[in-house]
């Protein structure tokens, strides 16, 4: 007996063993065949980067489209941080667009273009007001959006972020800026005067617009030639082609460059195209320009004070190729950059204090603090655009 026991138990252990063995390797197989379903199920229905990591990172959803575009022409995921903004904590973010993760959301930016917001705000939760317009062209005014201001202006203390050009927002989005660079190759200076007959070239197709520009235009044809190009004028050239290009350089001193609306801060991407050419620009807008293209680059109609003192000064340098050509002596040492307001945002998300307030009022503070203006040409001057207050 104390022999067959033993081996009894030895053998029902050796069948044991191999039994738990087949058990082992069904099972296995089994969970290797469950996660080949998901890797391959995953690949073939899942979107890229809906699903956050987990890893610590400050999630960002986009609420709805900025222009139709989901990702807000930045990117969903964690990737565009990594590759655009400066390390640390600019970079410690991803972004998403699917609604289902607005409960794990740290960040909800809306482009209030169109008005939608989520029916519940979490805790601990930023709403960002996100805007590229200046004021009287923010809105969609169309027939399924009616009255966005409106509807803003009633609420109250909902936004706690706002990302948006002016240099107040708390998180900065601009058209961009020139910066200095090094460059390895000399520019090829030359006498950019040389050979061009005509004076002012305007590109425009917007001709009613909030600043009044066609009107300040009218005053200064009063003093100096200017050729309007596109809907509002007479000539017609394919704007922004190498063609037309070609024909400024060659023919034009000045182009115009003059936002359809001058609000604080608003300079939007008109300048830096213009300072691609071999014509000065003359601009007028609500920013700074100081502070985003090189000195001694661009003619600042804010600078003159009226029509014809800007045309007194044109035809000064139009008969004075050194003065002219003053203008352009940046060429080759500045580069354009653009800032998109992400890497800003996505640092303020990291250093957030809890104790940031609401916007009591985001009308208040987009709309009537932009202090629009606009040209009176009675009065001869840029007087603040009542309908707008
Ligand atoms: C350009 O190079 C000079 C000399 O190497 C340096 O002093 C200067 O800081 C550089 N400027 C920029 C904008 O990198
Ligand atoms: C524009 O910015 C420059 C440089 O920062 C400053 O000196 C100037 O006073 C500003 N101009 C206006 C009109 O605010
Ligand atoms: C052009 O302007 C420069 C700089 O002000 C001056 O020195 C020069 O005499 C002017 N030339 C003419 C022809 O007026």
């Amino acid at each position: 007996m104390g022999s067959t026991i033993p081996s009894t138990y030895i053998m029902e252990k050796i069948g044991l063993k191999r039994y738990k063995c087949q058990l082992y390797i069904v099972f296995t197989l089994l969970l290797l065949i469950i996660s080949l379903y998901f890797v391959l199920f995953q690949k073939a229905n899942m979107k890229p980067n809906l699903e956050p990591s987990g890893s610590g990172l400050k999630l960002i959803l986009f609420w709805n489209t900025f222009y139709g575009n989901e990702e807000y022409y930045w990117g969903l995921g964690h990737e565009a941080f990594k590759k655009n903004c400066p390390t640390g904590l600019a970079q410690n973010c991803e972004t998403s667009s699917d609604k289902k993760l607005l409960k794990k959301a740290d960040a909800i930016v809306m482009f209030t273009r169109q008005f939608s917001k989520p029916h519940v705000k979490y805790q601990n939760q930023q709403w960002v007001f996100f805007n590229v317009e200046p004021p009287p062209h923010s809105f969609d005014s169309s027939d399924n959006m009616p009255n966005v201001p409106q509807r803003l202006s009633e609420l109250k203390n909902v936004f706690d972020l706002t990302m948006t050009y002016r240099l107040d927002s708390d998180a900065i989005r601009t058209y961009g800026q020139m910066v200095p660079f090094n460059s390895s190759a000399p520019h090829n200076f030359h006498n950019y005067a040389e050979g061009k007959e005509k004076l002012i070239a305007w590109f425009v197709s917007h001709c009613d617009t909030s600043s009044n520009r066609m009107a300040y235009v009218d005053d200064l044809k009063q003093h100096v030639d200017v050729d309007i190009y596109g809907d509002c004028g007479d000539l017609k050239c394919p704007r922004f082609s190498d063609e037309c290009n070609d024909m400024v350089n060659k023919k034009y001193k000045f182009v115009l460059a003059l936002e359809n609306a001058i609000c604080r801060d608003y300079i939007s991407e008109k300048v830096f195209n213009s300072l691609k050419l071999d014509a000065v620009p003359i601009v007028m807008g609500g920013g700074n320009y100081s502070n985003v293209v090189p000195t001694h680059s661009v003619i600042n109609i804010a600078d003159y004070l009226s029509p014809k003192a800007l045309a007194d000064y044109l035809k000064i340098l139009d008969k004075n190729d050194t003065l002219y050509n003053g203008y352009f002596t940046w060429k080759g040492k500045f580069e354009f950059r653009d800032r998109p307001g992400f890497c800003d945002l996505c640092m303020k998300l990291n250093h957030l204090s809890q104790s940031k307030t609401p916007y009591k009022n985001m009308y208040n503070w987009y709309v009537r603090d932009a202090k629009c203006r606009r040209w009176n040409s009675q009065a001869q001057e840029w007087s603040i655009d009542e309908g707008l207050t």
